[in-house]
């Protein structure tokens, strides 16, 4: 029998992650496409040293009660840790790493992107081209709104959000907001001035929420937060699905409480096809693809082996949760 470590992957990985582990490891790996159900995580997690998960798959009581003791460590491919029950890996003793820095700057470019084509309305500017629905029938025919002299309101000033604010800089950004659980030392350089949650919401031309998940702020962005909302405002989100009540944002979006919206995550992902904000005009949606590079899922994958196998070893992960 094997005296190598076995380690139980939930879905494909760059080689970059995959191969160092397997150097040293016995592995599995999730063979398809779609998510790996619940009662074949749980099965295959029986006895391994150590799981390597990516959003949503969920690392909670009974999949870990489905492990064992002999689980030391959980890497998951994200920085988001939403799918991991932190507290129940906290009581077993089992590490617990994730990747932040190695995606910052890929999320960050892709919510200029989000920013930018919900702004000036790429969606409806695809829609007429690919249609050859008539169009430019007059001078305002699909005009938006610029980020030049705009207000932009962050909803989470960490690594992504500092990232999205030095790049909008650029943009001859008359002001930034930010609001979050504490004020932060480095807001000063890109000027960013600390507000109540309220004020940010009335004062921003752009709301963009980089902010991580916690207990408190799921359904955030309801019906009363697009209300303080101007109505040109535009939100972004690049969070997470939850964060949003998605039916006051419907309504927001189609009431004109809101001029428009770019989101990279919804709930559930994907989202369902008869879902109103897919035919909305001013809502833009993409995949969850904030890290989807081809650098930033390399760095992910690799730092997720790196803090695996510092796990298995009893060594400190080189970017620890738990
Ligand atoms: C993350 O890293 O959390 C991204 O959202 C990808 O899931």
């Amino acid at each position: 029998m094997s005296a190598r470590p076995r380690v139980l992957i939930s879905r494909s990985a760059p080689p970059a992650g995959i191969d160092p582990i397997k150097a040293v490891c016995d592995v599995w790996i999730w063979p398809e496409e779609d998510p790996i159900p619940a009662e074949e995580f749980q099965k295959r997690a029986a006895g391994v040293t150590a799981i390597f998960c990516h959003p949503p798959d969920k690392i909670d009581k009974d999949l870990l009660d489905a492990a064992g003791p002999g689980l030391k460590v959980v890497g998951t491919m994200s920085v988001g840790l939403d799918h991991i029950d932190l507290a129940e890996c906290r009581r077993r003793g089992i590490k617990v790493g994730n990747t932040p820095d190695v995606l910052t700057e890929a999320v960050a470019e892709l919510t200029i992107a989000l920013l930018l084509s919900a702004a000036r309305r790429l969606k409806e500017g695809y829609h007429y081209v690919t249609t050859g629905e008539k169009y430019w029938e007059h001078a305002l025919f699909l005009c938006g709104h610029e980020i030049s002299r705009s207000t932009i309101g962050i909803v989470g000033l960490g690594r992504i959000g500092m990232a999205v604010a030095r790049r909008l800089k650029s943009f001859n950004v008359a002001k930034f907001l930010y609001t979050g659980n504490s004020q932060k030392s480095y807001a000063e350089e890109v000027n960013a001035e600390f507000v109540t949650f309220d004020k940010l919401l009335e004062s921003s031309d752009f709301v963009i929420a980089c902010c991580s998940i916690h207990a408190e702020n799921k359904g955030l962005f309801d019906k009363a937060a697009f209300k303080k909302m101007k109505k040109s405002a535009i939100f972004v989100n690049v969070s997470r699905g939850v964060l949003v009540n998605q039916d006051d944002l419907v309504e927001a979006l189609t009431s004109g409480d809101i001029y428009g919206a770019a989101l990279d995550v919804s709930t559930p992902e994907p989202l369902p096809l008869d879902n109103p904000l897919h035919s909305l005009k001013n809502c833009l949606m993409t995949p969850h693809i904030g890290s989807a590079t081809i650098n930033a899922r390399s760095g992910m994958a690799n730092l997720t082996a790196r803090n695996i196998l510092a796990g298995i070893n009893g060594e400190d992960l080189p970017s620890p949760v738990l």
